[in-house]
């Protein structure tokens, strides 16, 4: 079952998601060479807290962070510490945010300095596939439109999408029915109807799909070591199509 959430709950989430998108137009400054993703974690931990909101991450199935910094290869769930970026990487950085009960959760690709073609035009792709996917929330659609359309422009532009993670309602638990798939056939599922709040999140890869789990038990890299993208909004579905509520 997909939960309705009424205009009052909706209210905070977008309290809390605009936090979140505030937090991560600062990551975007604060990214840069010789800056180290424990130090990004820090940043993140203080800015939270100083806007009153929890970070949700921390603590979550024992994850150790506020954020998740995920760079180059790394897929997701990039465990924040001691690596110090350079110039030409590209860092996925994930931020999951609580507000009297009700969670929001974003992520974004950031280029650190100049990079070059391939992780540029990755994080275009990457990007582009989530609005995408955002404009096929209208009411009626179904669930998998949005999985379909995220896989269509992904694929058709020669990248691939990540199977293994998916995407998620979202609202007093982070993590909510439904799964999202970022691939699948169009037109199946439950239809989208007005007060359904959904995480919507592709992770692209420049090589093969397939991931794996390096030994510190959390972050997900590709197969192959090629470049890795990961972007994501939450979106409230109402009469009048998608609202972004991760947006500053
Ligand atoms: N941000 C991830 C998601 O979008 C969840 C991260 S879970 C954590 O579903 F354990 F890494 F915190
Ligand atoms: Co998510």
């Amino acid at each position: 079952m997909i939960k309705i959430w009424s205009e009052r709950e909706i209210a905070i989430m977008r309290k809390c998601g605009r936090t979140v998108a505030k937090l991560l137009e600062t990551l975007r400054e604060a990214v840069r060479p010789g800056v180290s993703t424990g130090e990004l974690d820090r940043l993140a931990e203080a800015f939270l807290l100083e806007h009153g909101v929890r970070p949700a991450f921390k603590g979550y199935r024992g994850y150790p962070a506020t954020i998740c910094t995920s760079v180059n290869e790394q897929v997701v769930h990039g465990l924040p510490g001691e690596r110090v970026l350079r110039e030409g990487d590209i860092i996925s950085i994930d931020v999951g945010a609580c507000l009297d009960g009700y969670f929001s959760d974003a992520a974004m690709t950031f280029p650190v300095g100049e990079v070059d073609g391939t992780a540029r035009r990755l994080l275009e792709v990457c990007q582009g596939a989530l609005w995408a996917a955002i404009r096929r929330c209208i009411p009626g659609n179904h669930l998998s439109d949005i999985s379909h359309t995220i896989q269509r422009y992904v694929e058709s532009r020669g990248y691939s999408v990540v199977r293994d993670y998916a995407g998620h309602g979202i609202g007093t638990k982070i993590h909510d029915e439904p799964q999202i798939p970022n691939y699948g056939p169009p037109g199946q599922g439950p239809r989208l109807r007005p007060g359904m709040v959904l995480a919507i999140e592709p992770m692209v890869n420049v090589g093969t799909w397939e991931v794996m789990t390096m030994p510190d038990g959390w972050t997900v890299v590709t197969r192959d070591g090629k470049l890795s993208a990961h972007f994501e909004h939450v979106v409230a579905i109402t009469d009048n199509g998608a609202e972004v509520l991760t947006l500053g």
